[in-house]
């Protein structure tokens, strides 16, 4: 059989790489890594449950290709992803003889992708990562625009590098596996890259949640593939997150902040981007930004997606003490991504502390 892949090409300033979407992409890993190097050594990088699932095919795919390989397991969860667990990947490295030639594969969900990609980052001042996102959220998002990091106890990916991966390669059946919540919150980024930047993939994720939501593997791969597109056309103009690149934080600066609030345990990163969302949304209205019944689409839309859109047993205290630590807060004034219709995402820099509170308050938190 003919296998139908999706292709984004990625054209940040420092050179060029592919993403592809299709089936069973897993299992030519190897013939992959074949073309895009001559090094014939790889390490896998994946957590207890995806390697338990996919490592095996993987390293039967790279020996079949005759490369040599090596898998390193890190635990499952946002709470390995720490530079304990960087230099345990450090020290694997090194036990495997990896050399400046050998390649890193990032087998896994956004932790194992971000963490990995660090690692690759900085080993021997970096190796070529080749990144395969087995979920939603890390097909659609996390995989392709070079960001990798770590969090620190007092924040989210505190620490961190930009290097872009060799090659994106997205089996999208790997979704198929995941526990429905991590489904749900997954597709929250996909939301908001219709929500923030493109009208027509926001109007496709309204015409087919519940389909998108089974996974439906045409369906699917068009609506990632659209919202990696518009990531890569973002990626290309701003790599460093100075200018538009910002956009794609919509949701995020009161989301990362719900999300220490909640000890990175109450809320998935989904989860809390899609109240982030709906707060910012709710300012929108305030400002006069968004119309009332753009704030009406993206509640029922993310509804739809079953995510949250309620905030309780939570202040908004401590959410927004929480909020000062965001990377993107400039002088103590959080810039907000806010919207002026769906699809059309600007920053807000004058916000008065008062007006996010009040948001907080209509979404239910306690004072
Ligand atoms: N670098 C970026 O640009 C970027 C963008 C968005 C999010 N992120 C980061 O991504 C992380 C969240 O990623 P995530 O939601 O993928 O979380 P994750 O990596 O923790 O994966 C979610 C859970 O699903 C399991 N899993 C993964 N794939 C599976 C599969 N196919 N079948 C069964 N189980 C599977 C994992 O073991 C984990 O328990 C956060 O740390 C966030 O900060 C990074
Ligand atoms: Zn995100």
């Amino acid at each position: 059989v003919k296998t139908k892949r999706r292709t984004v090409v990625v054209k940040p300033p420092g050179g060029l790489y592919r993403v592809h979407f299709e089936r069973d992409g897993i299992d030519r890993v190897g013939r992959e890594l074949r073309q895009l190097t001559t090094g014939r050594r790889a390490v896998v990088v994946s957590d207890a449950n995806v390697a338990a699932l996919y490592a095996g095919r993987v390293l039967r795919s790279l020996s079949r290709a005759r490369i040599q390989s090596a898998l390193i397991t890190i635990p499952p969860g946002e709470r390995f992803k720490t530079l304990a667990t960087v230099s345990r990947i450090y020290d694997h490295l090194l036990e495997s003889g990896a050399d400046r030639d050998t390649v890193v594969i990032a087998l896994g969900g956004g932790v194992v992708g971000d963490v990995a990609g660090f690692s690759a980052a900085t080993f021997l001042r970096g190796l070529p990562v080749i990144q395969m996102p087995t979920t939603v959220l890390a097909q659609a998002d996390s995989s392709v625009g070079g960001k990798t990091g770590v969090d620190l106890p007092s924040g989210k990916n505190l620490v961190g590098a930009f290097h872009q991966p060799a090659l994106v390669l997205a089996d999208i059946k790997t979704p198929a596996t995941l526990p429905e919540r991590h489904v749900r919150a997954g597709f929250a980024e996909v939301v908001k890259v219709g929500m923030a930047l493109d009208a027509s993939l926001f109007r496709l994720l309204e015409r087919h949640a519940e389909e998108l939501l089974e996974l439906d593997a045409d369906l699917y791969s068009r609506a990632i593939a659209a919202a990696v597109r518009v990531k890569a056309d973002v990626v290309a103009r701003d790599e460093r997150d100075r200018g538009p690149r910002m956009l794609l934080n919509y949701g995020h600066t009161i989301g990362h902040a719900l999300e220490a609030a909640g000890r990175y345990r109450r809320w998935l990163h989904g989860e809390a981007v899609a109240l982030g969302m709906a707060a910012a949304a709710r300012l929108a209205v305030a400002v006069g930004w968004l119309p009332r019944q753009d704030l009406d689409r993206q509640e029922a839309l993310l509804e739809r997606f079953g995510l949250p859109l309620r905030l309780r047993r939570v202040s908004a205290e401590a959410v927004m003490a929480h909020m000062g630590l965001d990377k993107k807060a400039r002088g103590g004034r959080p810039a907000f991504v806010l919207t002026r219709g769906v699809g059309v995402a600007s920053v807000h820099r004058t916000l008065s502390r008062n007006q996010v509170v009040n948001a907080l308050r209509q979404l239910g938190a306690e004072p």
